[in-house]
């Protein structure tokens, strides 16, 4: 059987390695350093391991079908109803949703370029146009840009916000200016997947544009503040009947038990969502005051890692500290041939990281 066309050259994601993949293609044995896939370094929450280990004489149950009480929660926690919010497997599932339910073939979509690779894929993998609109010289989206390049056929727009992988925000004002001026009928997909590391008050969430009546579909994780990036857990957020077609595209227990358990164990351990955000700020100060210290370029960002412009060392470097067990992500595919992107760490991770870039620097430059 031959596949859809479409999809012979289709190349899949490119996801970060796992520990032990570091581990056995390095044959490291020392502590490894993991920060190259915004995961949490704290861990999960305690709260979320018993939770879990009292769900786990329940899996031969299937979930809670309408997932009411998760949707419930996370309803109370953004002042909203149930009935705007729909869970997915890892938000990546939710932004599938859109396309399952909104988009055809030869529809087009706006996406920046670059930024997170799944608008791409499952653009590629749906065969919808996708038209890219490159960052504004200062790596932000360009708004403006995009505004202008919508045409009759352009139905949803995706952004990140914060970007992936540069971590640059835009201001409300910007972001009203935008959906002030947007076609009623084009849906904007807010992707706020670092949206819980905004420390800037001038940033807005997107809720806050769904609670103006602005066409918005708002996609958050359990993958990053919340420690959950292995059960693969996400919802969405936007108008009711946004959700309802949403919804119909859905397989019945999308999300499983153990996910829905874990989601709402740490909704309700605020102790782990503050230091969890706590560390991502306090982290992110250190690395960007040091690694400027040094000489490098670090990019604004409000998510929990940052762009840094590593200039003519960055393939060196990115080995140097490889086969010291410090893995962080280069950003070649993403177009920034210099740049490498680091998840903010643990205290000692980002101190360790600090002190073997001073070494390389000392032996190498
Ligand atoms: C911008 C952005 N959106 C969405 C996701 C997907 O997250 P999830 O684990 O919820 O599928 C990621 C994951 O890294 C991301 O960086």
């Amino acid at each position: 059987m031959n596949p859809k066309p479409w999809l012979k050259d289709l190349k899949p994601y490119p996801p970060g390695k796992t520990l032990e993949e570091i581990q056995r293609e390095l044959g490291l044995e020392g502590p490894i350093y993991k920060l190259n896939s915004n995961e949490n370094p704290l861990g999960p929450s305690p709260k979320v391991i018993s939770a879990l280990k009292e769900a786990l004489t329940e899996i031969h149950l299937y979930p809670e079908a309408s997932y009411k009480t998760l949707r419930s929660a996370l309803a109370k926690r953004w002042n909203l109803s149930p009935e705007n919010i729909i869970l997915g497997n890892g938000s990546n599932e939710i932004l599938e949703f859109v396309f399952k339910a909104y988009l055809e073939r030869d529809d087009e979509i706006i996406i920046s370029e670059p930024s997170f690779l799944m608008y791409e894929k499952f653009g590629e993998i749906y065969s919808v146009k996708i038209k890219k609109i490159p960052l504004t010289p200062d790596f932000k989206h360009n708004l403006k840009g995009i505004l202008s390049s919508i045409t009759s056929k352009t139905k949803a727009i995706f952004l990140d916000h914060p970007h992936n992988p540069t971590g640059s925000t835009l201001k409300r004002r910007e972001w009203e200016e935008f959906l002030g001026e947007l076609p009623q009928d084009i849906l904007v997909v807010l992707d706020e997947a670092y949206g819980e590391f905004i420390e800037d008050e001038e940033v807005p969430m997107g809720v806050e544009f769904l609670k103006k009546g602005y066409p918005v579909l708002i996609t958050r994780t359990f993958s990053k503040a919340f420690g959950l990036a292995g059960l693969r857990l996400g919802y969405g957020m936007a108008d009711s009947s946004i959700i309802d077609i949403l919804n119909r595209v859905r397989q019945p227990f999308n999300v499983n038990l153990l996910a829905v358990k874990a989601g709402l164990a740490v909704l309700q351990d605020e102790d782990y969502q503050k230091r969890s955000v706590e560390l991502v700020f306090r982290g992110r100060k250190y690395l960007s005051s040091e690694l400027s210290k040094l000489g490098f370029k670090v990019y604004p960002s409000q998510a929990n890692f940052i762009m840094v412009d590593f200039d003519k060392w960055c393939e060196s470097l990115y080995e140097f500290l490889l086969k010291r067990g410090i893995f962080v992500r280069p950003l070649k595919a993403y177009g920034f041939i210099n740049c490498v992107r680091i998840t903010i760490g643990k205290e000692e991770a980002n101190k360790v990281l600090i002190d073997k870039i001073k070494e390389f620097l000392i032996n190498f430059k």
